[in-house]
């Protein structure tokens, strides 16, 4: 129901308590500050080497990196993030028909997971789903309104999943893979999340979204001007800064698995602020859902035995949902082979 999204009903006072995470899951009263230690590393070096090897190391260590010089125009993100506070600031019968958990659909609005009603605490965020590709076919399905919208989010969408294309060629080349290696089926689809996380009463006690991997290859983020985004390392999260012009790059599953663990997805998870709004744009890079993902043939010896299973892409989706909400313990586990 569209009564459950935060933003109807957060008078900006009150945290329910089915929004209290367990005291070793909250981020506590000293929220950790954002830190320089993710790697920025600059598109626009003619050096290719460079760029590839700083990728491949922060994709080791950090398995986030954000990227400036991408050449998509700094307007293109303004207009997308206007697009989007706009939508969220409709009144609510503008919206309500397309609040719905049924991930089929091709654009649906939901709030904190889209299996809200098996989660036992819920995070504080309402989002947008869009599904990407085709474009021209899942454009007609996104929101009317405001008006642009759709131009405007599907020319962002090009651009920014040509950044995307040029990040995974700079990847394959570094784990020595065969050109184009990502380009077919593993990449194939793209689906964007919209998040809103509105002011909350309490960011000590939740979140806005709580730790998690991502499940596709890699995700593109629009963070914005707002921190939020933490990062897990050795032991620690460190608060990702905020760059306006920049995108945020992480490794998923996928991607892990196809590079045999060379590269790692890592946990993340995003804090809540009791001020303002913050807007995010995640675009996540996927396998088809009948593909078969696994780690590449090339990367795969006597000496570096695969590390996984091979496994269609719907089905570890459906373990990923299920760990989501803390009915499975490890989402890797049931794909990991012993050696
Ligand atoms: C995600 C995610 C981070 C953010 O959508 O998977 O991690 O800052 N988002 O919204
Ligand atoms: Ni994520």
């Amino acid at each position: 129901m569209a009564e459950n999204l935060v933003s109807s009903w957060s008078d900006g006072k009150t945290l329910p308590e089915s929004y209290v995470f367990p005291p070793e899951k909250r981020p506590g009263e000293n929220i950790v500050p954002t830190s320089k230690s993710v790697p920025v590393i600059d598109l626009g070096n003619v050096n290719r080497g460079e760029t590839i090897q700083k990728i491949i190391e922060a994709s080791q260590e950090f398995g986030f990196f954000q990227v400036i010089n991408h050449g998509v125009p700094r307007k293109v993100f303004d207009d997308t993030r206007g697009a989007f506070k706009e939508f969220f600031a409709l009144p609510m019968e503008d919206k309500a028909n397309l609040y719905s958990l049924d991930v089929s659909r091709k654009c649906i609005l939901y709030t904190s997971n889209v299996d809200y009603d098996k989660e036992e605490i819920h995070n504080w965020r309402d989002s947008l789903r869009l599904v990407c590709s085709p474009l021209e076919e899942c454009i007609q399905s996104w929101p009317e309104k405001p008006q642009g919208c759709r131009e405007v989010v599907g020319d962002y969408v090009m651009k920014v999943r040509e950044v995307g294309s040029r990040i995974l060629e700079l990847i394959c080349e570094g784990l020595g893979l065969e050109p184009g290696y990502f380009a077919g089926e593993l990449s194939q689809l793209q689906i964007m999340s919209v998040h809103h996380y509105p002011p909350c009463p309490d960011p000590s006690l939740t979140l806005g979204t709580r730790k998690h991997c991502d499940t596709g290859l890699i995700t593109i983020l629009l963070q914005g001007d707002i921190p939020g985004l933490q990062v897990l390392k050795d032991g620690q999260w460190i608060g990702v800064e905020a760059i306006p012009d920049a995108l945020v790059i992480n490794v998923g599953y996928q991607l892990q698995i196809v590079s045999n663990g060379k590269l790692r997805s890592v946990e993340h998870r995003v804090v809540t602020n009791k001020d303002v709004a913050r807007f995010t744009a995640a675009l996540f890079i996927e396998p088809t859902r009948d593909c078969i993902v696994e780690p590449a043939k090339a990367l795969v010896s006597a000496e570096s035995p695969p590390l996984y299973k091979g496994a269609r892409f719907a089905d570890f989706l459906q373990t990923f949902r299920a760990a989501y909400v803390g009915k499975i313990k490890d989402v890797m586990e049931p794909y990991m082979l012993r050696t």
